[in-house]
């Protein structure tokens, strides 16, 4: 049995096995290098663009695709797509990173958080109805860590209220629900390409869609200054409506569309690798690997793990204190494991002092319903899931290709040496740390 290498023993996973993501090749540098040639002088909009555009819609067959700066845009023209306006309320669960919640904030309007289903860590249907007013308007289903949310129950309760579902893709691209992928599971969706996103521009980039005409033309005017966009004709320079700068250049459109082209592959590669790590972890006690329902696939842009040291005897240890010993001894072994977000949403300080705009806007606006306040003990399972997370495939610790089985063997084996072989040891750690 070796010894932990935080004590000194060998580490499992060697330095320089990880290769880091985006993984880029030969292709990508060829398309990024051919954009550059043909870039001056400055046009909108860049043929890059609208071939991304195009090749997006076609990939999760939607009608209507814009290409924009970043997944937060994207999602906020989804929010302008759906005519949310002051004091309008949309539901969002309560884990998930802050631009599910802050695009809603971008047009007035206020989120309403939902907690989330303990086993797929998404927004859970269950608890949706309780949470709708007479101004809800949306629901943000978010496909967490690369796991689509449960869209038909999401759409039966949306039906009966008359809501609009906007798909937060920002983390699943590749995935799919009952055989259709993410970026079409919405009414309208927003991902993000940015840099570490299963599908990247390298730097910053975004992808809104839809089937809606009326939607994707707010969408394409709120993108462009608010002004009316006709192809062949001479701009107006009249804004019809409130817009922001969300366009986004040709050199990132063209790494995103050669990376497009092998999405499907790259989402092969990651699948394997991560039901391969569930199939391990799940023979080793005090982590809890991510469930994936059968009607459903999940590309683990993060692999989340969660902690359980009761599992090892541990009741009496702090979970977050745990988490955090266990973690440095992982890293230590070579294994990239960190803690992702450890608050849910609602709890982050924006919404517990309500500063928004200034003056308490939205909250204080007119339009908005008296009252609202984000109580963190409201969402239960969402607290708990970030309190005892850790995540693989943090930036560019990369979980996806040119990694595969060989790296999640090593990942395995060091999970194994440190929770079962070096067991006392990690319990001894975590002791000294309480
Ligand atoms: C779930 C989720 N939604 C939205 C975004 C926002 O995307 P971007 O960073 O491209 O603005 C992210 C980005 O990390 C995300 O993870």
């Amino acid at each position: 049995m070796a010894q932990l290498a935080i004590r000194g023993g060998p580490k499992v996973v060697p330095d320089g096995m990880i290769k880091p993501w985006p993984h880029i090749t030969e292709e990508d540098k060829r398309a990024v290098m051919e954009a550059l040639e043909r870039a001056s002088p400055w046009r909108y909009p860049f043929e890059e663009v609208e071939e991304l555009e195009r090749a997006w819609a076609e990939s999760i067959g939607m009608k209507f695709t814009l290409a924009c700066n970043s997944g937060t845009a994207a999602l906020h023209l989804c929010v302008v797509g759906c005519e949310v306006g002051p004091g309008d309320e949309v539901l969002v669960p309560a884990d998930t990173f802050l631009a599910s919640a802050s695009c809603v904030l971008h047009s007035n309007g206020v989120p309403i958080f939902v907690d989330v289903h303990p086993q797929t860590y998404n927004i859970d249907p269950a608890k949706i109805e309780e949470r709708i007013t007479e101004k809800t308007k949306a629901i943000v289903a978010v496909d967490l860590h690369g796991l689509p949310a449960d869209y038909d129950e999401i759409y039966s309760i949306a039906k009966k209220y008359g809501l609009k579902v906007i798909e937060d893709g920002a983390q699943a691209h590749g995935a799919t629900y009952k055989g259709k992928p993410v970026g079409a599971l919405g009414d309208c969706s927003g991902c993000s390409l940015n840099g570490s996103k299963c599908l990247s521009a390298l730097g910053e980039g975004g992808l809104f869609a839809t089937n809606d005409e009326k939607m994707f033309i707010l969408a394409q005017r709120a993108r462009m200054f608010g002004e009316i966009v006709e192809p062949g004709k001479p701009r107006e320079y009249n804004a019809y409506m409130m817009g922001w700068n969300y366009r986004t250049d040709p050199l990132q459109a063209a790494f995103a569309r050669s990376q497009l082209r092998r999405l499907p592959e790259m989402t092969e590669w990651r699948i394997r690798n991560g039901t391969y790590l569930t199939k391990r972890l799940s023979e080793i006690p005090g982590v809890q690997p991510p469930y994936v329902p059968p009607d459903r696939t999940h590309v683990y842009f993060f692999y989340p793990i969660l902690v359980r040291p009761e599992d090892l005897g541990l009741e009496d240890v702090s979970i977050d204190v745990f988490r955090e010993a266990f973690a440095k001894v992982m890293q230590a072994e070579g294994v990239p494991l960190r803690s992702w977000q450890t608050r849910p949403v609602p709890a982050q300080s924006l919404f517990q002092y309500l500063e928004g705009y200034g003056k308490g806007c939205p909250w204080s606006c007119p339009y908005t319903r008296p009252g609202i306040r984000y109580d963190p003990d409201e969402y239960p399972v969402a607290s708990d899931v970030c309190r005892r997370r850790l995540v693989l495939g943090h930036s560019t610790d990369s979980f996806g290709p040119p990694n595969g089985l060989d790296l999640m063997e090593k990942y395995a084996e060091a999970f194994y040496k440190v929770l079962v072989e070096n067991r006392n040891e990690l319990i001894d750690i975590v002791r000294k740390e309480t």
